[in-house]
């Protein structure tokens, strides 16, 4: 069967990274046997260059054949201030093809223990899932220069759902998960935590405990090995995961999953920007795309020993000293690649 995957290189860095993880899917599926066929389509601004439209149809019609879509990133200084943002069109996708679940992986590799600007961050290995089509990204929005204001607004259906992916993604784990909230002063929130309780009685087997945000953004400074599966709304998930990331040495090393309904096709994008500061000189860290590449593999293509093959030779490449310039080395995009491709088993 034909793994069709829409390509969507965006903005800045996008493109390096989105070229290194393409190498690296070839030569796994030459590995193992996988039939890989590519679509190269327009997102964000280089789509609202040549189109006018952040999402083109084009893309969108591609996205939605396809088994799975790699996206680079989107963004850059060059849009600031123009009528439609590159970041729209992200935001559209996620809705259209009905990515309520957000899949952010962090843990510290093996030999980057001592990068991490946390102490305590060896053994550090969370799953952020978080809720991608709703809450303030989504509600309504008024805009002016004397007032402004973002809706945040959830309904038990969209809380359910994202909540339920992390109990199961905690069975598989070490079955604890952690819900995080600001139910102190937010009325979503209240019914976030509300049908988290609800929930975890369908999850005996699950640990369920309840933080709230500040707190969190502390306890993951202080205690980041303490936490396993973690689960919030999209807002206080989008900086959670940066601070994740950055404690486990660097946002150049993180990769994501966005999910809808089972069978439908999922959006596999590195955690990180566009990074404009280094864009077009070859140094980005490819990790973060080349692992969500893997994670293609594994959710949209069902190929878990391709996925981890993948995994597997990043760790080692990184265990074997070959870092790019986030993680204090003067390994280019290009060396880290090949070091990677030179190890796929
Ligand atoms: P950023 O993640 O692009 O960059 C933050 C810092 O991390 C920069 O110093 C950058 O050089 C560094 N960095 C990021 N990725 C790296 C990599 N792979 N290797 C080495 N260093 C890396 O965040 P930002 O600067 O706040 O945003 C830039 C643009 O990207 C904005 O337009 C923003 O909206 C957009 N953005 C897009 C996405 C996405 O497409 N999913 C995600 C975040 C930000
Ligand atoms: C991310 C990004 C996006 C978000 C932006 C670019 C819209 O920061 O994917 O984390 O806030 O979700
Ligand atoms: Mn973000």
């Amino acid at each position: 069967m034909t793994i069709n995957i829409t390509v969507l290189e965006g903005d800045g860095i996008g493109p390096e990274v989105t070229k290194a993880a393409i190498a690296v899917l070839n030569e796994t599926a030459s590995k193992h046997n996988l039939d890989l066929s590519y679509d190269h389509q327009l997102l964000g601004g280089i789509a609202i260059d040549e189109t006018g439209n952040p999402f083109p149809d084009e893309t969108r019609t591609s996205c939605q054949a396809s088994t799975g879509v790699l996206l680079g990133a989107v963004g850059g200084p060059k849009w600031d201030g123009g009528k439609v943002r590159p970041e729209q069109g992200l935001l559209k996708i996620r809705q259209d093809l009905g990515l309520y679940t957000n899949l952010r992986p962090v843990k510290v590799f093996e030999g980057l223990e001592d990068l991490s600007p946390v102490k305590a961050a060896k053994g550090m290995d969370v799953l952020i899932v978080r809720e991608l089509t709703g809450g303030i990204y989504f509600g309504e929005r008024e805009e002016g220069t004397q007032y402004a204001s973002d809706l945040c607004g959830y309904t038990d259906k969209e809380v359910l759902r994202v909540l339920r992916v992390a109990f199961e993604a905690a069975k598989g784990r070490s079955g604890r998960v952690t819900s995080v909230d600001k139910a102190n002063v937010l009325a979503s929130s209240r019914l976030w935590r509300h049908h988290a309780n609800a929930l975890a009685a369908d999850y005996p087997e699950v640990q369920l405990d309840h933080e709230l945000v500040d707190a969190m953004a502390m306890h993951l400074v202080t205690h980041p090995s303490r936490f396993d599966v973690v689960v919030t709304e999209n807002l206080f998930g989008d900086v959670l995961s940066d601070e994740s990331a950055a404690i486990s040495g660097s946002i150049g090393l993180a990769a994501s999953a966005s999910l809808g309904e089972p069978g439908t096709p999922g959006l596999y994008e590195p955690i990180h920007g566009s990074a404009p500061d280094i864009a077009d000189k070859g140094i980005a860290n490819p990790a973060g795309a080349i692992l969500s590449s893997a994670m293609l593999l594994r959710f949209g293509a069902g190929e878990e020993a391709a996925a981890m093959s993948i995994e597997t030779a990043v760790e080692q490449a990184v265990a074997a000293g070959i870092r790019t310039g986030d993680l204090g080395g003067d390994a280019n995009t290009q060396v880290f690649t090949d070091a990677v491709l030179e190890r796929l088993a």
